[in-house]
């Protein structure tokens, strides 16, 4: 196993809570680019910031690497049936029932809704004084979510505001680290969470009966309908829990990353005024969206929302550029190291969405994504709303930001966000 902090698992954790991108930074020059971190309660994390390292693990066979495992942390957010914590055959079958609902081609059809969208949301944003972006930004991407979920016509309003309430549980550290939710000052979180997840429920399958009773309800193509049209390994019509899960997981995994996205975006945007000004006049011209396209790789590179892809859990013995993982290992390909690596992106701390002008990312070392068959399947979705949302913004707005410095990162759930709540000033243009 490769070395490692001597610190005890408690202080690694400390840190690793506290400064999340600094710490792996001086792991890394300390201890290269494969290093152990030990923290309570899980088995030693070994941190892989090498791009072949990580390739190994994305490609590895199923029944040896095991990432379903490793996404255990929100098993109380997306239900045991989650396709997300499954392996093997059943983790793709459950892929598989979802896969149409998240092709390019999908997108690109919900694209004039987004851009509806967008411009409505960014309408009702007040100017003039500093506003904190982050909680709006994800009561917009849920509603996105939602509607190419149970379709343009369900009512879906009060479930928004249940699941941001619900959601709330992420913002502490019950989620990440299980011992804490019977510990006092967490002890009340976890309880309202238990509480929020409960009426989350009633209505995710109120929805889901109600569907399946009136099944051209929706106006047709969305997830729902995809999913109540599956069966199972056995040719059964899947079961309403397990159609529940499946669609928290998308609720999950597809609205807080897009937000943490675009909250990232829009604070770089606020301290690079020029990357705004080259924005603002491609979108006035009306000649493409080149530019747009390179920043959004370049925020994506730059302030990767997920610092590692879902850890894999060792199945059987594994080489990896000559260190040997044995049963139960932990492995974390290190999207963010790799991302600030100056040996693949010169001067990787600077915000230069020029990188990406004259060539796509090379996905060896450009992995927001993470990899594998575990790659993210909503990404085509997140690129169209981040590029809707900047794109209606920009039109009508200039951004400034509300502090001297850019913020750093702080963990939401699995996640970074920016630690300011993307805290801006906008000013009509
Ligand atoms: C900027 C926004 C997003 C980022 C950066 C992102 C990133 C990721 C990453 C890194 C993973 C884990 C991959 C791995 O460990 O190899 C993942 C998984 C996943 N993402 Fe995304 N994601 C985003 C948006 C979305 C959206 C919009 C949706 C759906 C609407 C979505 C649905 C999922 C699902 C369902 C999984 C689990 C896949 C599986 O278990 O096989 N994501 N995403």
């Amino acid at each position: 196993m490769p070395t490692g902090s001597r610190l005890p698992a408690v202080a690694q954790l400390l840190a690793i809570n506290a400064a999340p991108c600094a710490t792996l930074e001086r792991l890394r020059a300390s201890y290269g680019d494969r290093f152990t971190v030990r923290v309570p309660g899980v088995p030693p994390l070994v941190f892989l910031a090498n791009p072949v390292d990580a390739r190994a693990v994305f490609q590895a066979p199923a029944d040896v690497l095991h990432p379903g495992e490793g996404g255990s942390a929100v098993e109380p957010i997306v239900g045991p049936g989650s396709f997300m914590l499954a392996d093997e055959r059943e983790h793709l079958d459950g892929r598989s029932h979802v896969r149409a609902a998240f092709s390019a081609r999908t997108a690109r059809r919900h694209h004039a809704l987004i851009a509806a969208q967008a411009q409505d949301e960014v309408a009702a944003w007040p100017h003039d004084a500093p506003v904190a972006l982050s909680p709006r930004l994800r009561a917009f991407t849920l509603s996105l979510v939602l509607r190419t979920i149970f379709g343009e016509t369900a009512a879906t309003q009060q479930l928004a505001v249940d699941v941001l309430r619900m959601l709330d549980v992420t913002a502490t550290p019950v989620i990440g680290a299980p011992p804490t939710r019977h510990v006092p000052p967490f002890r009340g979180a976890w309880r309202r969470f238990l509480r929020q997840k409960e009426l989350v429920d009633a209505s995710l399958l109120a929805l889901i009966d109600a569907r399946r009773a009136r099944p051209t309800d929706g106006g047709g193509g969305d997830t729902l309908a995809l999913l109540l049209a599956s069966s199972d390994a056995d040719g059964r019509p899947l079961s309403r829990a397990y159609i529940r899960d499946a669609v928290m997981s998308i609720v999950l995994a597809g609205h807080e990353t897009t937000a943490s996205a675009l909250a990232w975006a829009i604070t770089l945007l606020a301290h690079h005024p020029h990357v705004q000004t080259r924005l603002t006049d491609e979108i006035r011209e009306g000649e493409g969206t080149r530019y747009m396209t390179a920043t959004i790789f370049e925020v994506l590179r730059h302030r990767p929302v997920f610092l590692f892809a879902i850890p894999r859990t060792v199945k059987a013995p594994i080489s990896i550029g000559g260190e040997t993982y044995g049963v139960g290992d932990l492995l974390l390909p290190c999207i963010y190291l790799i991302h600030h690596d100056p040996r693949h992106y010169p001067e990787p701390d600077a915000f230069r969405p020029e990188r990406f002008l004259d060539s796509r990312p090379d996905p060896a070392i450009w992995m927001p994504w993470g990899g594998g068959r575990k790659r993210c399947p909503g990404r085509h979705l997140a690129l169209a709303e981040i590029q809707a949302m900047l794109t209606a913004l920009l039109r009508t707005t200039r951004i400034e930001p509300a502090g001297d410095r850019e913020p750093t990162a702080r963990w939401r759930s699995v996640i970074v966000t920016p630690r300011n709540d993307a805290r801006v000033v906008l000013r009509q243009r």
